[in-house]
């Protein structure tokens, strides 16, 4: 609790308050949400100390000094997550690695979201989402879109990125097992019946088993570059960079993939269909450009023509995609340890210390971007890349070596649902007004977001 300055250096320490002993402002963090650290950064500037998850923490917002932190990976500073986060993960996770492991692992799954591998996911990511949108227009009842989004998105981990071949019941089982895991990766590290952290342990054993079973019952692919899914290109990236992958290796990168896939696409995908309803002219926009590419004809998709090259060359939808990551990212910010003492905005970060970048913060203070709660895709577009005054203004996915792997994935998923509801959708808000948000551990509507959606006539 006491963690303490260094006395070798002469600047100061960052303001802020503690809290109480062990749980210090644990509480006062999940009851405010995104409140709490913008009412600390309003107190005590962008660089304030607090104590979150058992530990002392000092809070970085802005874009210089989040550039400092991310780009003084493995010098200035090193990954560190909660106690909870890092044991339930596993200390083969790519989260948990660091140096040359580091390095390595990611050149390995590098691979399984390359060009060539998104291409090959493409058709099945489509047809997911295709099946679901069926589903929830023929329900005659609104649909919570957050729920039903996180269904949506742990179907394309399940299906799409491991082409596990399992039964609607397994399915079912590990959906409410994962939720549990995730609902605990961050808890107080108090290993007692009942805490929060024996939950997401038990959660993350079932898990792994259930995984194990998967992994020796899925036929493999064995065909070169004719990928069927990621655990396939994966195993194959693992052998041409010299390493076989044991099978507890693979468990934790699987559950790591699903973990990191899950809880922030689901909220990205309730956001865009959120900000999809309170600007019908955005949606218009969107559906003229579909018409223009010649991929909406006469109301309906032209399935065949959907291509990665010319879903990115539809450049609005890149900047709806692009503003909704922007006001509503998901990720708040990323976890790392100083392993020197450094200056940050004129005071000292000591070594030792928890240092927490915000990417939410850094977004919602940044100068660059004009009328910055504004939903305006059109601040992405050529002329006016709001975006281009420097990387760190605009981070959604992180920045630097440990930068979002799945990037380009999130991405293709987001602008494949954006094409779905804007040329193959009616869907209206099920509740008089708009419900408000809260971002723990991603943001998420508090109803999670009512909504009727209609088949095409
Ligand atoms: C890391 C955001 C989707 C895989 C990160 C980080 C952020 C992020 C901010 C960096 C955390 C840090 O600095 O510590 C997002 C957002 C997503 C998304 C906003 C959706 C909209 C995905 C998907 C996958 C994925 C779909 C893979 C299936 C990863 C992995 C890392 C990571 C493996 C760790 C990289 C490393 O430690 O080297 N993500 N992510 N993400 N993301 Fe994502």
């Amino acid at each position: 609790w006491t963690a303490t300055r260094d006395k070798n250096c002469k600047l100061p320490m960052p303001k802020g308050s503690m809290g109480f002993p062990i749980i210090g402002e644990t509480c006062h963090w999940l009851v405010q949400g995104a409140g709490f650290h913008a009412s600390r950064r309003q107190k005590y500037g962008n660089v304030f100390k607090t104590h979150l998850l058992g530990r002392p923490v000092i809070r970085v917002t802005g874009a210089e000094n989040v550039r400092k932190v991310l780009m003084g990976e493995h010098t200035l500073v090193s990954v560190d997550w909660p106690q909870s986060t890092s044991t339930l993960l596993g200390p083969n996770s790519l989260a948990n690695s660091i140096g040359d492991i580091h390095r390595k692992k990611r050149k390995i799954f590098a691979k399984v979201f390359s060009h060539e591998a998104l291409e090959s996911y493409l058709p099945k990511i489509q047809q997911v989402i295709q099946e679901t949108l069926r589903v929830w227009s023929s329900n005659p009842k609104p649909i919570n879109v957050y729920r039903e989004s996180q269904h949506l998105s742990f179907q394309m981990a399940i299906r799409v990125l491991l082409g596990f071949r399992i039964s609607d019941e397994e399915m079912h089982f590990l959906f409410h097992t994962f939720q549990e895991f995730v609902d605990n990766v961050f808890s107080l590290p108090i290993d007692l019946p009942f805490s929060g952290y024996r939950k997401g342990i038990r959660a993350r054993d079932t898990l792994q088993k259930a995984i194990e079973k998967a992994i020796r019952e899925k036929p493999l692919c064995t065909q070169g570059k004719d990928y069927t899914d990621a655990l396939d290109v994966l195993l194959e990236s693992a052998k041409e960079n010299g390493t076989e992958l044991s099978m507890q290796e693979l468990k934790e990168s699987t559950i790591e993939l699903i973990f990191a896939a899950f809880a922030t696409t689901a909220s990205a995908s309730t956001s865009l269909v959120m900000q999809l309803l309170r600007h019908p002219a955005v949606l218009e926009k969107l559906r003229e450009e579909l018409r223009n590419c010649g991929l909406l004809h006469d109301g309906c998709l032209c399935q065949g023509e959907l291509r990665l090259d010319n879903i990115c060359s539809l450049k609005y939808l890149d900047c709806v995609i692009k503003e909704v990551l922007r006001l509503y990212a998901p990720v708040s910010g990323g976890y790392r340890t100083a392993m020197q003492t450094f200056e940050l905005d004129g005071v000292q970060i000591p070594k030792g210390w928890s240092v927490m970048y915000s990417i939410r913060d850094t977004h919602d203070t940044s100068a660059v971007f004009k009328d910055v709660a504004a939903f305006d895709p059109d601040r992405f577009s050529a002329e006016r890349s709001e975006d281009r005054e420097g990387r760190f203004h605009y981070l959604p996915f992180g920045g630097g070596v440990r930068s979002c792997l799945g990037k380009q994935l999130a991405t293709l998923f987001l602008k494949l649902l954006a094409i779905e509801l804007a040329g193959g959708s009616r869907f209206e808000l099920a509740t008089r007004t708009f419900p408000r948000l809260v971002s723990v551990p991603v943001v998420h509507p508090t109803d999670g977001l009512r909504v009727k959606f209609f088949g095409l006539d």
